[in-house]
């Protein structure tokens, strides 16, 4: 079946650095597809090329068109009709993609221009799907009205709601280690693990996209979506199989059992100025605690921290597991076992456990068996798009999260959503509020 993908937001920051790259790759790979790109800010398909990098890239261009684009612009719905209809021609079984990867705010013009023009489309068998970028929404009340004019316009299995780290490597990786692992099955539950960390810390600042990032800020950029699904990805049960509905299915069951977070601090790095006054500075950093409600993780204290302008970027989750027992010689405590899974800057997990130092009568030392991902199996992964755009061609939804996750999500982190205190943190440091989280735990965040 011929596909189309109509990529709204085509001359975007998302566009240029991951969708365009991936369309390249999956051509190369062999998918047949074509992309309209809109955008309003390049008249004609050079200039577009040129600016955005592209122009060398002979198998992309040719599978692209580049179309002047506005939103609730009569003659862009026209035009951008007429460009449809001509790539349709007289083929009959044809696939719309329409990918809105815009602000917010036009989520909801687009879905209508998308209705009209996909209403003008004349063909035989069109069929048609919607790709729709996160935040899904802006807290639970307006993803329900979202998702609600949606479904005025397409039915729940042709809406694929995006986050790229279901795409990630790491996060299939997951749920094959737990499940396919006996000895790792065994020990994954509070009889065993002390507490979890997972910490995600970014180098850079909101840069161009402070507009964006204003609107957003850190809980609605990553905790609502890539923060919440990593944290069903170690707690979830056992699904029957790795079907989308059965792994969605344990998910939600996790998600529903995590109360909403009251245990957090927002934070914004120094340097950012707002642009405008509102009524709260933007969050840019957020530590927080949370814990899920189910028989094996019940009590397990689950701690995260992330965001932005941090001296270290870091993207990381430590397991710690329960140690009852002092050192061989019973002179002190043992140091804990612990499992660490780097996600950035190289994929790898390693085990921490206790062996004897050398030379030493009975003296132990923690040391550290290594699996590192590209050393092991020789290839770098796909990029994260590559993987969710070659599953939206193929049809297949298991790497989106369902709008039942979603409506889950928002909930967990609505007090966030309400809260109007944010600290100051400086530059390139970790804010105090994100340390004394955990220390007051007496823990401390891993190094
Ligand atoms: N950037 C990332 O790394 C990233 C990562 C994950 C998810 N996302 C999501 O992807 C979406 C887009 O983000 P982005 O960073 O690409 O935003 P961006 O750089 O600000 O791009 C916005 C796009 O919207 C277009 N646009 C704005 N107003 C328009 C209008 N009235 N009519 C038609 N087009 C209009 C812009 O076109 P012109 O400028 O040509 O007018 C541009 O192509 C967001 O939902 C974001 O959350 C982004």
């Amino acid at each position: 079946m011929k596909q189309i993908i109509i990529q709204f937001g085509g001359t975007g920051d998302l566009a240029r650095k991951k969708l365009l790259p991936a369309y390249s790759a999956l051509l190369k790979a062999g998918y047949d597809f074509h992309i309209i790109s809109l955008g309003r800010r390049f008249s004609d398909q050079d200039s577009y090329a040129e600016h955005i990098g592209i122009a060398e890239d002979e198998v992309l261009m040719n599978h692209l068109h580049y179309v002047p684009f506005s939103m609730e612009d009569s003659i862009s719905k026209r035009r951008l009709t007429a460009e449809l209809q001509d790539l349709i021609g007289e083929a009959c079984g044809i696939e719309l993609i329409y990918y809105i990867a815009l602000q917010p705010s036009l989520y909801e013009s687009a879905i209508y221009d998308i209705r009209d023009i996909h209403d003008n489309l004349e063909g035989c068998q069109l069929k048609k799907k919607i790709v729709v970028e996160k935040p899904f929404g802006f807290d639970q009340e307006s993803a329900k009205k979202y998702n609600d004019i949606l479904l005025s316009v397409f039915e729940d299995q042709q809406i694929y709601r995006i986050d790229h780290y279901l795409g990630k490597e790491f996060m299939q990786n997951l749920l094959v280690m737990r499940f396919y692992n006996d000895v790792i099955k065994g020990i994954w539950n509070k009889h065993y693990i002390d507490h979890i960390q997972i910490i995600f810390d970014e180098v850079y600042g909101v840069d161009q996209r402070l507009g964006f990032y204003e609107q957003i800020g850190v809980v609605r950029d990553t905790i609502q979506n890539h923060i919440l699904q990593i944290v069903t990805h170690l707690t979830m049960g056992e699904p029957v199989d790795f079907s989308p509905q059965e792994i969605s299915h344990e998910k939600v069951k996790v998600l529903r059992s995590i109360p909403p977070i009251t245990d957090f601090y927002l934070a914004q790095y120094a340097s950012l100025k707002q642009s405008k006054q509102s009524s709260a500075p933007t969050p840019t950093y957020c530590s927080f605690k949370l814990t899920v409600d189910t028989f094996d993780f019940s009590g397990i204290p689950i701690y995260v921290r992330t965001g932005k302008m941090q001296k270290e970027a870091k993207s990381m989750i430590y397991i710690a597991f329960k140690h009852f027992r002092s050192s061989p010689d019973r002179s002190r405590d043992l140091p804990e076992n612990a499992m660490i899974i780097t996600i950035h800057p190289e994929m790898t997990i390693d085990l921490q456990i206790n062996m004897k130092q050398p030379g030493s009568p009975w003296e132990s030392k923690p040391v550290r068996l290594n699996f590192d991902h590209f050393n092991t199996f020789k290839v770098n992964t796909p990029e994260a798009y590559q993987q969710i755009l070659e599953k939206i061609l193929l049809s297949d939804k298991s790497l989106f999260p369902s709008m039942q996750e979603i409506m889950e999500s928002w909930n967990i982190v609505s007090p966030m959503l309400r809260s109007t205190e944010v600290e100051q943190y400086d530059d390139k440091t970790l804010p105090s509020c994100a340390v004394s989280l955990i220390e007051e735990d007496g823990r401390v965040w891993f190094e």
